[in-house]
């Protein structure tokens, strides 16, 4: 059965600061999904949940990727949870929803979106990720390491089906004209590879395939509110879809990378340096706005149905992980604005800065001139 995934995310509102949503807001956009979409025989499945103050809503159905439908449904359930929020007084309320009205799709608007369509293996494990306070690159190292490196990804010495390893299209997201993208295969192009994704905020996974079949692997929403919005509107806070087993890696090793805590961009005002913490799924913000965070959710689809997830973060081996990220991101707020504790110039998301600068500037002068 030919089948697509669809996962839609926004901010549409939060407790307490840029915490989580309200349980009112989640049920909201829930019913909204089960009455508009699955009730109505436009999807076959769904599931909501949060990962900091991001909402994100998993659909499975039949119509493809871009599917105007679909996209419709997630924003106007965005749409009806903002009421929601806008009636509780929830911080933030209706923040990624950056234009008035719908106009086919809901890239560039604000949400993020990943999506695949593939023919449905007899059985169909993915995985479901959802960060929050960072940006689309913070997946870049753990996807370079869970593709393309054996000291991740054992299948790529041990399994036949991946010996042929796989492609990575990757896009320049400083182009704002239309996709600027490039397909690089590993592991011939390994090195090439790496010189790109080195650099998180330009150059991001947008997609991996299997180069012994050609099938979709990875899936990444690769939006940057930044340059839609020319202005603050918090960070992209990306989503992604990642099919295992068989001739992609295994589960583990998808997880693997994600024991490093790697620094990312991100956290407090989306303007610093902080480690990529695992957690368990509905989990908040706390510290320093952060640290940032990414979940993993587990499913099998079969017939457009999925299965209850399984939270793969959610285990005593990751309870050590965070303490030690917890380390990590201390280390790196002791030296608070300084150096790399905060993100270049050109990355900060609050405009502020400029005129700030500009004012300094003035006051400069050459000596002796
Ligand atoms: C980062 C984020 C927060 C806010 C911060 C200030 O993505 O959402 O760190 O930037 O709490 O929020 P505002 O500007 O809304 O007062
Ligand atoms: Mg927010
Ligand atoms: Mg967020």
């Amino acid at each position: 059965m030919r089948i697509t995934l669809s996962v839609i995310k926004a901010d549409v509102g939060s407790i307490g600061g840029h915490i989580k949503p309200s349980e009112g807001l989640l049920r909201r956009v829930r019913e909204f999904v089960q009455e508009e979409g699955k009730a109505k025989g436009l999807i076959e499945d769904f599931y909501v949940s949060h990962t900091g103050d991001d909402i994100a809503i998993l659909m499975s159905h039949k119509r493809g990727t871009g599917d105007a439908d679909i996209h419709k449904l997630a924003w106007d359930a965005f749409k009806a949870g903002t009421e929601v929020a806008k009636a509780q007084g929830l911080y933030g309320a209706g923040q990624d929803l950056l234009k008035d009205a719908f106009a086919g799709n809901v890239k560039g608007m604000g949400p993020a979106v990943a999506e695949m369509e593939f023919d449905e293996r007899p059985n169909e494990p993915f995985l479901f990720f959802a960060a929050d306070k960072t940006d689309p690159g913070a997946y870049n190292l753990p996807l370079y390491l869970a593709f393309a490196d054996p000291m991740h990804c054992s299948g790529l010495t041990l399994s036949p089906s991946m010996a042929d390893g796989f492609k990575f299209t990757i896009m320049d997201v400083e182009y704002t004209e239309g996709d600027r993208i490039i397909e690089l295969n590993a592991p011939e192009e390994l090195y090439d590879i790496a010189a790109l994704l080195r650099d998180n905020e330009r150059f991001v996974v947008e997609s991996i395939h299997s180069r012994r079949t050609g099938e979709i692997a990875v899936a990444v929403s690769t939006s940057r509110l930044h340059n839609i919005a020319g202005r603050y509107t918090g960070k992209d806070d990306p989503v992604m879809l990642v099919r295992v087993q068989g001739d992609f890696p295994a589960t583990g090793e998808v997880l693997s990378p994600f024991s490093i805590g790697h620094y990312v961009a991100g956290f407090m005002r989306g303007s610093h340096t902080g480690p990529l913490m695992p957690v368990k799924i509905n989990s908040p913000v706390s510290y320093f706005d952060g640290p940032p965070l990414v979940s993993c959710l587990a499913f099998c689809v079969h017939e457009g149905k999925l299965t209850e997830p399984a939270d793969a973060f959610d285990h005593p081996f990751w309870d050590y992980v965070r303490m030690r990220v917890s380390e990590k991101a201390m280390e790196m707020r002791r030296q608070g604005f300084s150096g790399a504790a905060m993100l270049p110039y050109s990355e900060l998301e609050y405009g502020g800065i400029v005129q700030k600068m500009k004012k300094l500037d003035e006051r400069f002068r050459v000596r002796g001139s």
